[in-house]
């Protein structure tokens, strides 16, 4: 009988990787041999493009040749612009994204994957979301600056006009810690995809359908309501006791590696607590220790402690992204994961292709009510 960490997959290594190192026990993640913490005080997102791609820092920072190449690689053609303009409006946005990726199909991916693929989907995806989402809210659309850097051209997309430089800051720290994390479930599909021999578009488009589930990258969202059902700090208890007696999760909580603090949550927490309004960042804080202790109460040899989702909800919101762009802006940040996992897995790769232990019916015999179509056309 395959038990629940067979079927879980936990601890099971499946090859090597030289792309993020992340350690559940100590409470590390290194991009490339540099710790977050420092990725995230030195590089601004285009440098975490470049050292998760190619291995190593650019020459400084930000790398000037990638700048340029990203910015000009954002614009969708006519029939792309035609086909995201063609999508439901009541579609959900992660969907759109999905969809909008699909219509990249006439630009011929290929297999194997090369750099050129990968810097086409992280320029690209922003184009497509924030042409979606202000569309189906009658918006004019805003085309793409190409002298503008990533986050930044992300929020002109998005909200029509240039950001604050507090938003801006919190939203590319946000991109820097979420661009990777080793074998997470997305990264998993993708490469799985890839072991086919399939192209970066159609992998990736795979990866984001298990980014939106709610216990990866769809827990974002559900912070949200959350932290606004309890309102005020003081129906926190409460409300967080009730949820578990009804056996609900609390999002943001528990992960199936980190079991001391996830150094992304404690970075988040850092950032949220100068972007965020004071009075939702206290709120937060304080949902945050009134969970912890009930988890800890109930389930002490869970070690479950908070997630990088729990305050990336707060940076998000901070940062002006609304709640149903939260997963599809984590799908843009981790693009750059995703596209330096693609190369990596084609460099070495094999078809993977696990096995599912039969616990079905014995062989039985067919019951004769059903004579069969080929005797019975036989006998006519
Ligand atoms: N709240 C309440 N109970 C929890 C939580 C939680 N946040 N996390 C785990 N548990 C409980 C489960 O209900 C389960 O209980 P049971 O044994 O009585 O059925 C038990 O702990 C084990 O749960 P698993 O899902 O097997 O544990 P795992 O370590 O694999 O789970 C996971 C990791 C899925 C993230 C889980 O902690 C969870 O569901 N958290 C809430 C959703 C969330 O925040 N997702 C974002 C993850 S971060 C990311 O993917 C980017």
């Amino acid at each position: 009988m395959v038990d629940s960490e067979q079927r879980g997959l936990d601890d099971v290594v499946i090859g090597s990787s030289a792309i993020s190192r992340v350690d559940g026990e100590e409470g590390l993640l290194w991009y490339r041999g540099y710790s977050i913490q420092d990725v995230v005080t030195h590089l601004g997102y285009e440098g975490v493009v470049h050292l998760l791609l190619w291995g190593e820092l650019g020459d400084r920072d930000p790398p000037e040749e990638l700048v340029i190449r990203l910015g000009e690689l954002r614009g969708l053609s006519g029939p792309e612009a035609a086909m995201v303009d063609a999508i439901p409006s009541n579609a959900p946005p992660m969907d759109a994204l999905r969809a909008g990726l699909g219509g990249l199909g006439g630009r011929g991916f290929g297999y194997p994957p090369d750099e050129t693929d990968v810097l086409v989907l992280v320029a690209v995806l922003p184009t497509i979301l924030t042409r979606f989402w202000r569309r189906v809210r009658g918006l004019p659309i805003v085309a793409p600056d190409p002298k503008l850097d990533h986050v930044k051209n992300y929020l002109t997309m998005l909200h029509g006009e240039p950001p604050s430089a507090r938003r801006t800051t919190a939203l590319e720290s946000y991109f820097d810690i979420l661009a990777d994390h080793g074998m997470n479930p997305s990264t998993f599909t993708l490469r799985l995809a890839l072991s086919t021999n399939t192209t970066l578009l159609a992998a990736e488009s795979a990866a984001m359908g298990t980014l939106q589930g709610p216990l990866h990258g769809g827990a974002m969202d559900r912070v949200i309501t959350m932290l606004d059902t309890v309102g005020d700090l003081d129906r926190a208890p409460r409300i967080i006791r009730e949820a578990l007696d009804r056996k609900e999760r609390l999002f943001g909580f528990g992960h199936r590696v980190y079991k001391v603090d996830d150094p992304r949550a404690d970075l988040l927490r850092e950032i949220a607590s100068h972007s965020a309004e004071p009075k939702r960042f206290e709120l937060a804080r304080g949902v945050e220790e009134i969970a912890l202790d009930e988890l800890a109460r109930r389930r002490p040899q869970q070690r479950l402690r908070t997630n990088v989702e729990f305050y990336a909800a707060v940076v998000l919101e901070s940062a002006g992204i609304p709640p149903p762009l939260f997963v599809p802006t984590f799908a843009l940040a981790r693009s750059i994961g995703w596209g330096a996992h693609a190369i990596e897995q084609a460099a070495t790769n094999r078809l993977m292709r696990p096995e599912l232990e039969y616990s079905g019916k014995e062989l039985r015999e067919f019951p004769s009510r059903f004579p069969g179509r080929r005797t019975a056309d036989r006998r006519a």
